[in-house]
């Protein structure tokens, strides 16, 4: 049985929504719940797909879950595993950073290799390498990844990329390590100081989240945790996108602005304009927007998973945009369903060429991946008639309620069982 989106395009949206937990930031942070081996309490979690599938896991490892409106309690008190479920890795890649907190609380951990998914190859090299730099042995066995430490050893880690993945995972490792940890070259994501930030919450002594070098001086033990989660900027961005594609105007609640200014600036240069107030943004957009060109770029400069939510909004702006995807190596999938819609859009590896329109049109398409299935939302408000999105599993992964915010800004959208 597959769910799919039914929207009537072609009204302008205009109204006042707000913007839920940070997918991104609570993944980490409910894997750190695992290292203090209490009573923790989470708010602002976003009940979303990912979300419920990494409390699952703790579940499984042992853990108590409550969950009553956005508070989740998470009792972590008697862990009785050390394996993170196969099924529920392949579920979910960034599982991974499971292993971080595993192997801190118990200097064990067993997984699979994550799948990659319909963005990439999704490697965990990074990850391997700084655990085995904290001086942990691991080893591959019928598939499984095998990590086990007598001590987890502070150490100098130096990233070739910066992963947010090894960047979490490192922090979560190192947290009770002997000595001190630095990673140089590090994620400087807001996600990463939202961890930082819940992690010295319960006592861990880190410093430098949101910069390149983070220092992570092992602890003893950790305390009980009580924590409010960021805002999603992600979502921020998509609903943006989906009110300056109508024409219209929105007044978006629940949001750090600054988390998103690379994505304001752009809407800018396209014809909308922007007021900041403290949690607040409020967009105006012009009936017709200008094309932009965007590259994707690790934090601060424009975050790869806006790359689709923009590009569909690109589709009818005047004049052509040039896209160049930088961090992942197969994240245009989305422009595929979006010509069936009438868009004009070329692709040249890691380059898209997009040529606006002045109107799409209804059209059947499917998500390929969460950022690509939304961007067939922002589409499809665009477009005269009625068209259908398939595979909306993707999108309900990350966004809570997307639909029923939309709503309360006027749009025609509503969920099909079929
Ligand atoms: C996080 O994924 C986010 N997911 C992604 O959001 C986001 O797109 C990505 O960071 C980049 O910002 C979560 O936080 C749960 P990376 P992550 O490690 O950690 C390569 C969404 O839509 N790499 O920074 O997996 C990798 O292949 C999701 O919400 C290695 O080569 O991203 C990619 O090309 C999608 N080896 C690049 O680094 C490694 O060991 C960025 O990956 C790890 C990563």
């Amino acid at each position: 049985m597959s769910k799919k989106y039914v929207i009537e395009g072609g009204k302008r949206l205009e109204g006042t929504t707000y913007v839920s937990g940070s997918k991104n930031a609570s993944l980490p942070i409910i894997a750190a719940t695992l290292l203090n081996g209490g009573m923790n309490k989470l708010y602002n979690v976003p009940n979303i797909h990912d979300t419920k599938m990494m409390l699952k896991i703790l579940e499984d490892l042992g853990c108590k879950i409550k969950r009553n409106n956005g508070k989740i309690i998470i009792d972590s008190r008697n862990i009785h595993n050390h394996e993170i479920p196969e099924s529920l890795m392949r579920e979910m890649r960034s599982s991974v950073i499971i292993a971080g907190a595993l192997l801190a609380r118990n200097k064990k951990v067993m997984f699979t290799y994550p799948g990659g998914c319909d963005i990439g190859s999704r490697p965990i090299d990074l990850h391997i390498k700084s655990f085995e730099k904290l001086g942990i042995h691991v080893k591959e066995e019928f598939g499984y990844i095998i990590c086990e430490a007598e001590e987890i050893i502070g150490n100098d880690i130096h990233l070739d990329f910066p992963s947010v993945g090894a960047t979490e995972n490192i922090m979560l490792a190192s947290v009770f390590a002997k000595g001190t940890t630095k990673i140089n070259n590090a994620a400087m994501e807001p996600e990463i100081i939202d961890l930082q930030n819940a992690l010295n919450a319960m006592g861990a002594k880190i410093n430098g989240a949101g910069t390149n070098n983070i220092i992570i001086k092992g602890v003893e033990k950790l305390k009980d945790l009580s924590y409010n989660i960021i805002p999603d900027r992600i979502e921020a961005g998509t609903l943006l996108c989906a009110t300056a594609i109508t024409g219209g105007n929105i007044k978006l609640q629940k949001v750090i602005p600054e988390h998103i200014m690379t994505l304001l600036n752009k809407l800018e240069e396209m014809g909308c304009t922007i007021q900041i107030n403290k949690n607040e943004i409020i967009l105006n957009s012009p009936k017709k927007l200008k094309a932009v060109d965007i590259k994707t770029l690790p934090y601060p400069g424009f975050p790869t998973d806006l790359q689709s939510i923009l590009g569909a909004t690109l589709t009818v702006a005047k004049g052509t945009s040039i896209i160049v995807e930088n961090i992942f190596e197969n994240r245009y999938k989305y422009l595929n369903e979006l010509t069936k819609m009438g868009a004009k859009a070329t692709i040249e590896g890691r380059t898209a060429v997009i040529k606006g329109v002045r109107k799409l049109s209804k059209a059947n398409v499917r998500a390929t991946d969460l950022r690509g299935g939304a961007s067939l939302v922002i589409a499809a408000l665009n477009a005269r008639g009625r068209t259908y999105i398939d595979n909306i599993e993707y999108i309900l992964r990350g966004y809570e309620n997307l639909d029923k915010k939309l709503r309360s800004l006027g749009a025609n959208i509503n969920i099909e069982e079929r």
